[in-house]
């Protein structure tokens, strides 16, 4: 069996942009791949975090991600700062990663100009610890939304550098991006995609509420003109929400189109809000029932994932300390 990874961060509220770009399609994968999932608190930990907290929102995401339908039994799931050969790996890499490579990062970039009180060097280091997160498993796939892409290339180059200096021994890894869904825009601004770090409005949480949900769509920007069409170019806001609707309903832009034809953006609106909430419903009873019911087997799952993914990692940290002369 092929093996895939990924990861997501515990930043934020996560948002529909993350589920249905990533966690859905994880979802689906778990049953064609030997499956590994990581929330990676160290990731988050580049922009400030209030330490009293922290540790409830891994543990939240956890809980969030079972309840979207990850299967401890057919996948990993584990929380990155626990399996500490991530970093170790990192530094390894470090080592090999030219600087004019990071410094190219549209993340890194885009982030740097956002904090720009606060810009620490693990931030530029970011995309150093993904590619360790990816190569300690040997994955061969990282199913990612589109924003991801270039620090999967960058894992490649990696990867690469590696094996040809040091002989084969990692895997270059290849991203996996659906071709809709794997770029949620904000509903404010639909050339800006839609992002945990940005105002609350802007996203629909997938813990949102029914009325909440109604609200933030019935407020989310629209295009000039009434019909009801996807056009990315003419049409961004709208063509924002069609995907939206298809991705949660299940049907084609074309079919959601044809039953709009003639109405307003309006009865859109009402009709895409109800598919979300629909959608999201089942996700968040299940998800309060493990908050609230049932918190140890939350840590029972991350437990023994962060078990079985060390043993994995610890394996590969090995053959990588052989081969640059460590061991
Ligand atoms: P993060 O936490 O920002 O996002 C998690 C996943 O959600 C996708 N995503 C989106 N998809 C569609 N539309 C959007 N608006 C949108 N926003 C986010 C992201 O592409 C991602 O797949 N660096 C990663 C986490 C990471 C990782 C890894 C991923 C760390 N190590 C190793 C893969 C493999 C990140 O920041 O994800």
């Amino acid at each position: 069996m092929r093996r895939i990874f990924s990861g997501i961060q515990p930043t934020g509220l996560i948002h529909i942009g993350n589920y249905l770009g990533a966690i859905k399609n994880w979802v689906k994968l778990q049953d064609e791949y030997d499956s590994i999932f990581c929330v990676v608190d160290l990731h988050a930990l580049t922009v400030p975090q209030d330490p009293k907290t922290f540790k409830d929102k891994v543990f939240d995401l956890a809980a969030t991600l079972l309840a979207a339908g990850l299967n401890p039994k057919k996948c990993l799931l584990f929380a990155q700062s626990h399996v500490p050969e991530h970093t170790e790996m990192t530094w390894l890499l470090n080592t090999i990663t030219p600087i004019g490579e990071l410094e190219r990062m549209t993340q890194f970039k885009e982030k740097a100009e956002k904090f720009r009180e606060s810009i620490n060097m693990g931030l530029f280091d970011y995309p150093v610890l993904m590619a360790a997160d990816i190569l300690l498993y040997d994955a061969e796939v990282v199913p990612v939304g589109e924003d991801q892409r270039q620090h999967i290339e960058l894992s490649r180059i990696i990867a690469r550098k590696f094996n040809n200096r040091f002989g084969n021994t990692l895997i270059e890894p290849e991203a996996l991006i659906q071709k809709e869904g794997a770029r949620i825009m904000s509903l404010s601004s639909p050339s800006k995609k839609m992002s945990k770090s940005d105002n609350p409005e802007n996203f629909i949480a997938i813990s949102d509420e029914p009325e909440i949900i109604r609200e933030k769509i019935k407020k989310a920007v629209t295009d000039s003109g009434k019909e009801i069409k996807y056009d990315p170019e003419q049409k961004p806001a709208i063509s924002n929400l069609l995907i939206i609707f298809s991705q949660f309903s299940g049907r084609t832009i074309k079919e959601i189109e044809k039953e709009f034809t003639g109405k307003n953006y309006v009865e859109f609106k009402a009709a895409l809000s109800e598919t979300i909430i629909k959608g999201l419903e089942p996700l968040q009873v299940k998800r309060k029932e493990l908050l609230v019911e049932n918190p140890e087997k939350v840590n029972a799952v991350l437990k023994e994932g962060a078990k079985k993914a060390r043993q994995i990692a610890s394996k590969k940290l090995q053959e990588v300390k052989k081969k640059m002369g460590l061991i």
